[in-house]
């Protein structure tokens, strides 16, 4: 369990598949993530029963983001297929809590707890540029924009560039982690 100033970042439950569900359904989420669309009940049970405590065991590291003002699931927070000491974090967060600070709280969280505990050399994100929300929250956590990987990116069968954000330990004390 990772401790942030708004939300927990806890693993996965099979109690948490329905919660998964209904997040998914969101057109945002199916929008700009990679997880199923549509997006079915079977798809959440499967993620928190098998796919999570897997990804778990091959290295990786997935939370559910928890808010701490409700106890509610806030949200969705992982690396998965940490190699070479560099981890690629995902995330989404449901409607209900956006624009609360809760996104960029989960990132600033484990990002910390990677750089600083993790043994990890780099954590690294890549968001659409056209995807405003995850663009603050990448620059709100102090991720540092390295730069456009063109047509990098293959989401449903569109191909689109993909701005590259990354930080690094020595970046620690400027984003203030
Ligand atoms: C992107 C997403 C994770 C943002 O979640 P959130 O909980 O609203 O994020 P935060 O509240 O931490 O927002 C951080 C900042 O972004 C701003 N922001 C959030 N959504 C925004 C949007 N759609 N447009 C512009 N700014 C936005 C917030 O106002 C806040 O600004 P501030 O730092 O100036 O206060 C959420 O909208 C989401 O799940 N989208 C669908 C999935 C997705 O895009 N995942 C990322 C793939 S790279």
């Amino acid at each position: 369990m990772l401790t942030g100033s708004k939300v927990l970042l806890r693993p996965w439950t099979p109690a948490d598949a329905g919660d998964v569900f209904a997040a998914c359904q969101d057109v945002e989420i199916q929008r700009w993530t990679t997880i199923p669309s549509p997006y079915t009940q079977a798809d959440a049970v499967a993620y928190v029963s098998e796919v999570a405590p897997a990804l778990w065991a091959q290295g990786g590291a997935v939370f559910a983001v928890i808010d701490r003002a409700t106890g509610a699931l806030a949200g969705s927070i992982g690396a998965h297929g940490i190699r070479d000491g560099v981890a690629h974090v995902g995330y989404w967060t449901v409607p209900a809590v956006r624009g609360r600070g809760l996104a960029s709280d989960a990132l600033r969280t484990l990002t910390g707890w990677f750089l600083r505990e993790g043994g990890t050399a780099r954590v690294e994100l890549v968001v659409e540029p056209t995807n405003a929300g995850s663009v603050r929250v990448a620059e709100a956590a102090g991720f540092l924009r390295e730069g456009l990987l063109r047509q990098r990116l293959v989401l449903r069968g569109r191909r689109a560039d993909v701005a590259m954000y990354s930080m690094l330990p020595t970046d620690i004390a400027a984003a203030g982690l």
